[in-house]
């Protein structure tokens, strides 16, 4: 079955002239504000111009929400009783209100202007919402389909605050500080961070900003056309406080939400014997919009979350609400945008700071993946530290973007690649570990998740025998950060990595923890702007970390996505996720493992997330393509790790892979077409 897809011309999209004789944005301002100043009454006062239709095709109004035609004006203005309020990113079609696409009025101006047909962003915001509204979209757990993201939209600069997630105090180890409060960042703090913590922060004081109510160089939001300070400070530092969720578990404060009382909770089968409180699935699946598709006629259950993971809608209104009201390139032009956009990104590397309990947000870099991250530490610190007869440690485990990287700058450098092998469960073997370190070894650099088995790998042991070899140690994150807490202070790694678009955030941005003092070792891998001081034809001075290592322009709208994606995960908490999905994976294995046929391919006493398994009679493929037809997506293959893979006789596996928005249901969905194939041979 095919979906209908709303699209949108693009044209009609992005300038005027406006399609099919709509009146400019000028005209319909003044007709909303009419209009808008004519309620409650009667009469709306505005005479009805005819309003041709804008070239919206989109199927119809009932497959995704989207009219397919407008009416005259004065239908489209007296079908407007949206409530999302004036600037509001959502204030379009989704709700009730207008979404013409094709218009962008001034945001968040005056109370009314919203009325008007809105920008593109608004039509992404439809998308996300649309399937809310349609009848198709019923949750695979029977949730009704009304009861996803449609309150959310009453305030989406809010972030997670009121959408879905209530902002409980995250469930930080004793280490992490608490999130700077605004109150002690004076009266504008993200629009001008304090202090100098870094190349940048000194010059974004600097800029020279409209005085508005507050002292000579200040900037208030009022002052950039943004609603009030407190709905600003909502949207970038996450505060406790009640979002008017009923507190139905009898435990204080706001995570009430997740942990309902027994009695109450959807608490899928075979979890029910935790002696823990309930873990709420079904209100977790609500923030990701995605999990409403429909694939193949069947609801979308997504098990290809090692690959990648879905957005919580949190996360898609950070994104819009960026590049509605911030988007700038940042640390350089002296006017307010950039300031807003650069605020944006430097609180992200500050949320990434604290998330894995980096001592300072300059041991933060982004980059676009994890791939990148680890070739910014090969072609940097390994080129400056490795040389001739020196030796790389990997692991058996690894991804190919732990091993390509090494092998290149071993070829490049007469350096050798050393492997750590692991028992047949899969797990590494710390006493050959041990043998191979020596004097000769500069880095060893492991994954803390296997992406193929899922083994949990003890990092922190080989961390620690790799400095009393007098070695480095990198710790590649890209499959642990989304299961687990992750503290790099009490890890002591000298670099972690990991990806955003592995915990929730957007793709294209990633991170580089590096300690300190190594990155203030470490030379520039690319040149450009943004990462220098002073250049002239004779010689460059770079900026110290982390600007040195963010040549260009970086993918900021990403990078603050990422910070969203954290703030989420961060309020229904890191150590509730680990234990949900440590018990589905436990049922998952416990239902898969007996079928006939079947082979696990990873069997340690550790493990997160993953399940890899091969069935008699099938290619991988051949499966993979029978759970697609149930709407089912896994990975099937190598998994971009052919030597762990090869380990086990393999070239290819079928992988499920969990998230905390999966369920038991979904892993009968995936037993029950795994049994039938079995049954067929
Ligand atoms: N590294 C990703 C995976 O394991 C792409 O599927």
């Amino acid at each position: 079955m095919t979906i209908p897809t709303p699209t949108v011309n693009p044209a009609a999209v992005e300038h005027p002239p406006l399609p099919g004789g709509l009146p400019d944005p000028a005209t319909l301002a003044s007709l909303a504000n009419a209009f808008f100043s004519a309620l409650p009454g009667g009469k709306s006062g505005v005479s009805a111009p005819v309003v041709a239709s804008p070239d919206v095709s989109a199927g119809s109004g009932a497959t995704g929400g989207l009219p397919s035609a407008l009416p005259a004006a004065a239908p489209i203005l007296a079908s407007v009783s949206n409530p999302a309020p004036a600037g509001s990113p959502l204030a379009g079609p989704g709700g009730t209100g207008t979404g013409v696409p094709g218009f962008a009025p001034p945001q968040g101006k005056a109370p009314g202007l919203n009325l008007a047909p809105s920008a593109p962003t608004h039509v992404l915001s439809l998308g996300n919402r649309a399937p809310a509204l349609a009848p198709h979209a019923a949750a695979a757990n029977g949730l009704p389909d009304s009861a996803v993201s449609i309150a959310p939209a009453l305030e989406p600069r809010a972030g997670g605050a009121l959408l879905g997630v209530p902002p409980v105090q995250e469930a930080a180890s004793p280490t992490h500080a608490p999130p700077a409060t605004p109150a002690a960042t004076g009266p504008s703090p993200f629009y001008f961070l304090h202090g100098a913590q870094n190349g940048w922060h000194g010059r974004a004081q600097d800029i020279d900003v409209p005085v508005h109510g507050h002292g000579q160089g200040q900037a208030s939001p009022q002052a950039f056309g943004l609603p009030g300070g407190d709905v600003l400070r909502d949207l970038v530092v996450f505060e406790p406080r009640s979002v008017g969720v009923p507190n139905v578990s009898g435990v204080s404060g706001e995570s009430a939400r997740y942990f309902v009382d027994e009695r109450e909770a959807a608490v899928p089968h075979g979890l029910k014997s935790s002696a823990h409180p309930p873990f709420d699935v079904n209100a977790v699946r609500r923030d990701f919009p995605i999990l409403q598709e429909r694939v193949n006629g069947k609801p979308l259950i997504w098990f290809d979350n090692a690959a990648t993971t879905h957005k919580p809608q949190a996360v898609i209104d950070r994104l819009a609400y960026f590049y509605a009201h911030e988007n700038s390139n940042i640390h350089r032009a002296a006017h307010a945008l950039a300031a807003r956009a650069t605020d944006a990104y430097e609180h992200a590397r500050k949320t990434v700071q604290r998330f894995i309990n980096a001592s300072s947000p300059d041991e933060i870099v982004f980059v676009r993946g994890t791939t990148e991250a680890i070739n910014l530490v090969a072609k940097s610190w390994g080129a400056q530290n490795v040389g001739e007869g020196d030796e790389i440690i990997v692991s058996h485990l690894e991804h190919h973007a732990n091993i390509v990287p090494w092998q290149q700058l071993a070829a490049q450098k007469g350096a050798r690649l050393r492997v750590i092998p692991v028992d047949d469960s899969g797990q590494v073997l710390l006493d050959d570990y041990r043998k191979l370190l020596s004097d000769r070894t500069k880095i060893v650099s492991v994954t803390q998740v296997s992406n193929a088995l899922g083994t949990v790998v003890p990092v922190r042991e080989i961390v620690e025998l790799a400095h009393r070899a007098g070695a480095k140690a990198l710790v590649d994150g890209a499959q642990s950060i989304s299961h687990m807490r992750v503290d790099v202070q009490a890890l002591d790694a000298d670099f972690f990595v990991f990806s955003g678009h592995k915990i929730y955030g957007p793709t294209g941005i990633g991170v580089v923890y590096g300690k300190r003092e190594v990155l203030e070792a470490m030379p520039p891998w690319q040149g450009g702007g943004n990462m220098i001081e002073d250049v002239t034809f004779e010689r460059t001075v770079f900026h110290g970390p982390p600007a040195r290592f963010e040549a260009g322009t970086g993918n900021i709208a990403d990078a603050v996505g990422l910070g969203a994606a954290l703030d989420y995960v961060s309020r229904v908490g890191i150590e509730n996720i680990a234990r949900y999905e440590h018990d589905l994976l436990g049922y998952a294995t416990s239902v898969l493992a007996p079928v006939a046929g079947v082979r696990l391919v990873g069997t340690a006493r550790d493990k997160a997330s993953v399940l890899s398994f091969v069935l008699k009679g099938y290619t991988t493929a051949e499966v993979g393509q029978a759970l697609s037809e149930e709407g089912i997506a896994v990975r099937a293959g190598h998994h971009c790790a052919q030597p762990i893979l090869r380990r086990f006789g393999l070239e290819a596996s079928v992988r499920p892979s969990l998230a905390f928005y999966n369920t038991c249901d979904e892993v009968d969905a995936l037993v029950a077409v795994v049994r039938r194939l079995a049954s067929r041979r």
